[in-house]
């Protein structure tokens, strides 16, 4: 099946000015084109419409479709320990490394943002490392996790903690064990995990605040900003990547989605370990 795939000015242009008409709210204009054009290539493919043209003549007409497009906009989809080379590295080396870390230069705790956190899947997933070392350790370890999205609606989720099995595909068995509880088809995060992360709304590219009211002054030794990035245009990438910068702590981390590297790469940052998502200022 052929569909267009060359995405003009004019055409985003239009897709903007027939998207405002319903949804006078919606400002496609700060997304990436390329996250645009394969967005509007789904869309056409489901609605069996071969050019843009006409899918534009069917958003103009058809207040449903307008308000899937610009649903379908809103990724949320998420996973438990989603890229295994970023949580490899975590696990053996950045996270222990953190934790000596604190203990040579005294600082108080280890402080880590989740900043595009949708269900909850990369916080918890981070909080299982953090105790795992703390019982492999048999020591205390003080961490905070603050996790935040603009979705209020993932946020429920994420609170809730509550996974259909299928999400627990990258868990071995014994993680599934020590960290759910099993009510019928769902597994529940136990409340032990649950309390270790601090959730609440937070939009990133909202210029009044820099980094998550609740966590008070930032300082982040490790902030995770993954798959995300791509969603968005050059400039608001720069605003997003700007936030982070001005909160992580000295010889902090950034970790990204595996391919949003190349922003990074072209960014003032550089790769922290060879080949990962794990990003350090220049
Ligand atoms: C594809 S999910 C990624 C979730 C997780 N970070 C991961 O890598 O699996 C993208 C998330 O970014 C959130 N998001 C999009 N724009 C945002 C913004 N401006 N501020 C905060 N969160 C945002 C969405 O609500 C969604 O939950």
């Amino acid at each position: 099946m052929y569909i267009q795939s060359e995405l003009t000015q004019q055409n985003i242009s239009q897709l903007k000015t027939t998207l405002e008409k319903y949804l006078f709210f919606s400002d496609i204009s700060i997304y990436d084109e390329i996250f645009l054009l394969k967005s509007l290539q789904r869309r056409m493919k489901f609605t069996n419409c071969f050019v843009i043209d006409e899918y534009f003549k069917l958003i103009e007409q058809n207040y449903e479709e307008a308000i899937s497009f610009f649903d379908s906009l809103h990724i949320c989809y998420s996973e438990f320990f989603r890229n295994p080379l970023t949580f490899a590295v975590l696990e053996h080396i950045l996270l222990p490394e953190l934790i000596q870390k604190m203990k040579n230069t005294n600082r108080k705790e280890i402080r880590i943002w989740s900043t595009a956190c949708a269900a909850g899947q990369e916080a918890y997933s981070i909080a299982m490392l953090l105790e795992e070392l703390k019982n492999a350790n048999n020591k205390e370890i003080k961490y905070r996790i603050f996790a935040t999205d603009i979705s209020e609606s993932q946020l429920q989720e994420a609170i809730k903690g509550e996974y259909p099995a299928s999400a627990l595909n990258n868990l071995n068995m014994k993680r599934a064990e020590q960290w759910f509880i099993k009510q019928g088809e769902i597994y529940s995060i136990k409340p032990e995990l649950r309390k270790r992360i601090n959730f609440s709304a937070f939009d990133l590219l909202n210029k009044q605040t820099n980094s998550p009211p609740v966590s008070i002054f930032g300082d982040f030794d490790l902030i995770i900003c993954a798959n995300l990035l791509f969603y968005y245009n050059y400039e608001f990438q720069k605003i997003i990547l700007k936030k982070a910068t001005n909160c992580l702590a000295n010889g902090g981390y950034l970790v990204t989605g595996e391919s949003e590297r190349n922003i990074l790469m072209n960014c003032n940052y550089h790769e922290a370990y060879p080949h990962s998502a794990i990003f350090q200022i220049n």
